[in-house]
């Protein structure tokens, strides 16, 4: 043991396996001290003080905003890097087209050099974390060594962390996954560092067959707090494929009637398309009694139980929102979670102490500092367009903090789901609201799922990119053998839930969106929970099932008959472009396309 290493005689676990990889990782990196994380409250005060001294973290005005934080990031270190992201299977066809590969050899071999003294001058904190509650039988460890404490501070938000989790592994039964980062940023004797460490060079790399994360450069979000993307989707996946269970980009809701009848969904949105906000909805007035919970608004993982009946945990413990848009009108219950102990990243910094992000309020502060730190007013924004925060600004905050959060929501044996729905952002084609016939054409329907671009994000509006299940940045294997597990799961049920597929984003010719959304969204709710439930009328169309206006309840909204026909058409002539649209992703991955998705496919084409 490198006797040089500070704390090291103190781990809190007696799991030999556990402490040789330690040291062996700290031999490769060479930190100046190992810091094992108790997850303390105590311990979390006094790393978000070392950060307030060290210039990464503000602290909010706390009469204002209690237990807040504001840190601003690099600016070239401000989100996902899915180029950058690796799937290093054995063979390049376990990850399939739709990933970066390397050979797994050629990885390591690179990755030890990036590691070689990468945490020189820093702390290496051994971060044990639990993704699901503590002991579930559905919950999976991993032990994150890092060498930055606002991963420690954000995962101690987003995960279970500790010395509850190092008992667990002390228990000998568990298989943890070893999750290796750094920021990439070693200092030298007396150099002074920076307030958010990083590096132009980033690698975000998972190992499937060892269960391993690697990641390097990177302190933000996804690339750094390792439980979230990289090992509930990523490694899960591959998890979940070989154990027969799922790993999805899903939220999971609960919806209770007046009469205290309790039906849970979960539902795959591509990002920036409102899972936080359906997660989190607030029935329209006019229904009374009616209550949505919130169990997840990112990732569910999903397990038959023994009666063949699936059922859901939120890994997570808390939420890495985007705030930009997030209002007491869009998503009060957000607003109200993230009031206070909430860490914000990239959002600007008021006069007052509190923090502000366009869409949170109708009228902007008349000054501010941007995320950046740089003054910005209303007018410098209409001169130079500069934005107060980062569009992809965040917060992270604790669940058990959310006013909707479902009594259940920490349940080791997870919720019963009855229904799955898929969804995405489009203008046209895509109905409100339909119904999947059955299971294989409710995968077929998950699997060619699209969303459009705007044109701030590619010039160009109105493109359809395809994001099966809202996975394709997410799936750690193949993604033709990703549908064929989703085909496959179907045998392990009793009664599998209903697909369903939304579009809250319909416009018309002028361009106007059909539908208001948000809390009106429980309208649609309501009808997918008695199909669901088997107890509601619906019509025949050639692509599933929908609803009749008078099997939408439309209590407390005036919204004419014409509207909805128009939102609900299934213009032959759109679909037949759209079918050509899914033949595009196929394309790619048609060496390992199930035969159910072309069957499926000529059974539609049939049906148009
Ligand atoms: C997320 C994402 O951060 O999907 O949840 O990008
Ligand atoms: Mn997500």
């Amino acid at each position: 043991m490198n006797e040089n290493i500070a704390g090291m005689a103190r781990p809190f676990t007696t799991n030999e396996h556990l402490i040789r990889w330690v040291e062996k990782m700290a031999e490769l990196t060479q930190p100046e001290a190992i810091h094992w994380v108790d997850g303390s409250q105590q311990e979390y005060d006094r790393l978000c003080e070392e950060m307030v001294a060290a210039g990464t973290f503000t602290r909010l005005n706390q009469e204002l905003w209690p237990g807040c934080f504001l840190a601003r990031s690099d600016p070239r270190d401000v989100a996902r890097v899915e180029d950058r992201t690796f799937i290093c299977s054995l063979s390049k066809d376990n990850a399939g087209p739709t990933n970066n590969w390397v050979d797994p050899f050629e990885m390591r071999r690179k990755l030890k050099e990036l590691f070689h003294g990468a945490m020189r001058g820093r702390t290496m904190y051994v971060l044990p974390f639990s993704m699901g509650p503590v002991g579930s039988p559905m919950s999976r460890i991993g032990v994150e060594l890092t060498d930055s404490p606002y991963v420690v501070a954000n995962m101690r938000i987003m995960t279970r962390i500790g010395l509850p989790v190092f008992q667990e592994i002390d228990k000998g039964e568990v298989r943890v996954v070893p999750c290796m980062h750094s920021v990439g940023m070693p200092l030298a004797p007396g150099q002074k560092d920076v307030s958010w460490p990083c590096n132009e060079t980033k690698y975000i790399v998972h190992f499937p067959e060892t269960r391993e994360i690697w990641s390097y450069g990177s302190g933000y979000g996804g690339n750094a707090l390792l439980g979230k993307k990289c090992f509930a989707l990523r490694i899960a996946s591959n998890i979940a494929r070989d154990e027969g269970w799922m790993a999805e980009h899903m939220l999971i809701l609960g919806v209770e009637s007046p009469e205290g009848e309790k039906t849970y969904v979960a539902a795959a949105f591509p990002s920036a398309c409102g899972k936080t906000n359906l997660a989190m909805l607030v029935p329209p007035a006019a229904f009374q009694g009616w209550k949505v919970t919130t169990v997840g608004d990112d990732i569910a993982w999903i397990k038959p139980d023994a009666n063949g009946q699936l059922r859901a945990i939120n890994p997570e413990a808390g939420f890495f929102g985007v705030a930009p848009g997030t209002s007491d009108k869009t998503n009060p219950n957000a607003m109200a979670t993230l009031r206070r102990n909430t860490i914000f990243t990239n959002v600007a910094l008021t006069p007052e102490g509190g923090v502000w992000w366009e869409g949170m309020t109708d009228e902007a502060p008349a000054e501010c500092l941007d995320w950046r730190g740089q003054r910005w007013t209303p007018a410098i924004a209409k001169e130079t367009g500069a934005k107060a925060a980062h569009p992809n600004g965040r917060f992270t905050a604790p669940a058990a903090q959310c006013p909707s959060i479902d009594a259940a929501w920490e349940n080791p044996a997870g919720v019963p789901i009855s229904a799955f729905l898929f969804g995405g952002r489009r203008s046209t084609t895509m109905p409100l609201i339909y119904q999947a016939f059955n299971w294989s054409a409710g995968v077929y329907v998950g699997a060619t799922m699209g969303s459009e671009t705007t044109a701030a994000a590619t010039g160009a509006v109105g493109i359809v990119r395809r994001d099966p299940m809202a996975m394709l940045p997410f799936c750690g294997y193949h993604m033709g053998d990703y549908f064929r597990h989703w085909l496959k799961m179907q045998r392990t049920l009793d009664a599998a839930p209903r697909i369903f597929h939304v579009n809250w984003f319909r416009k018309d010719e002028q361009g106007r969106f059909l539908w208001p959304g948000f809390g009106e969204n429980m309208r649609i709710l309501k009808w997918i929970v008695d199909r669901a439930r088997g107890r509601a009328q619906a019509k025949e169309t050639p692509i599933g099932w929908t609803p009749y206006y008078e099997d939408i309840d439309w209590t407390g909204l005036d919204y004419p008959r014409e509207a909805f026909e128009t939102m609900q058409e299934v213009s032959r002539a759109a679909w037949r472009k759209e079918v050509l649209g899914h033949e595009e992703l196929f394309l790619d991955v048609h060496d390992h396309l199930p035969s159910e998705m072309i069957y499926q496919r000529e059974l539609l084409i049939c049906r148009l």
